[in-house]
């Protein structure tokens, strides 16, 4: 590549999507160490949730959003989304132009490395019935043993704020108690609406128990844009876009436990 078209490249945005909110777990933890970036983020709220969707359902709503990107000419599209990345990748990974990211598949290694032989995982139905946790990890560290938790509802009290609701509280604590039965050393948070829950989940157990793959995502972004040499090398701070497929209103104030969003989303 010339250096010009390297140039240009660098100065492209990156995307970002996910169902709603929940990516903006990630997209926060992001900016905070690439703040010269920009970034598009995509929230897909007509058809959240997507954990309960069929895999061709999710992969429509994966092509969907990348063919917005494609129009948006990015560098790089982040799936900030455990489901579309364990369910809908393999599928669409080689038709863009552009890097794709996807979660699962970006933090297994480090996943599989922190040193616990005992994980939990929680996460969407569509992402446990994929098992693409356990083979992404496994493929790693053979000798982890992973129990995972399908925890349908939970999506749903992030985008409704419906955190002190008493079906809410018991709810996590149910699928808690479940998921705690099997004794694990950690639990991934392996959707990125689940982190909003932190002050749920931790009337329960210990904050020290979760694990936010987000953390590792990040850093993996970072560190593969400089390696590839596609960073934004200008000292500005990089412009941040929102668009929502559906309830822009909504999704400031829900997203706004995450991440402070100045300008109204966008709705397309
Ligand atoms: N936040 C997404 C994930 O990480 C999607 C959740 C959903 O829409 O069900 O899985």
């Amino acid at each position: 590549m010339n250096t010009l078209v390297q140039k240009n490249k660098k100065n492209l945005p990156i995307g970002f999507c996910d169902s709603g909110v929940g990516g903006l777990s990630v997209f926060a933890k992001f900016r905070n160490i690439m703040p010269n970036e920009d970034t598009i983020y995509y929230g897909d709220l007509k058809n959240n949730p997507y954990g309960s969707k069929s895999k061709d359902e999710i992969i429509g709503y994966l092509r969907n959003t990348l063919n917005f990107f494609l129009d948006k000419n990015v560098k790089a599209v982040v799936l900030a989304c455990n489901t579309t990345s364990s369910v809908a990748y393999e599928y669409v990974k080689d038709e863009y132009p552009f890097i794709i990211y996807p979660i699962i598949q970006s933090s297994a290694k480090i996943l599989a490395n922190l040193g616990f032989n005992k994980l939990g995982i929680f996460a969407t139905k569509a992402t446990i019935q994929s098992g693409v946790y356990e083979s992404e990890i496994k493929k790693y560290n053979n000798n982890i043993e992973i129990y995972t938790k399908a925890c349908p509802g939970w999506v749903e009290i992030v985008e409704n704020q419906t955190f002190s609701k008493p079906e809410s509280i018991e709810l996590v604590k149910n699928y808690l108690d479940e998921l705690l039965k099997y004794k694990p050393d950690k639990i991934i948070l392996g959707c990125t609406h689940y982190p909003f829950l932190t002050n749920l989940i931790t009337k329960f157990t210990d904050k020290s128990m979760l694990i936010d793959p987000a953390d590792y995502f990040a850093e993996f972004i970072k560190q593969d844009l400089i390696d590839k040499n596609l960073n934004n090398s200008s000292e500005k701070t990089g412009k941040e876009e929102f668009y929502v497929s559906a309830n822009p209103e909504q999704f400031k104030v829900s997203g706004e436990l995450f991440y402070k969003i100045k300008d109204n989303p966008v709705l397309i």
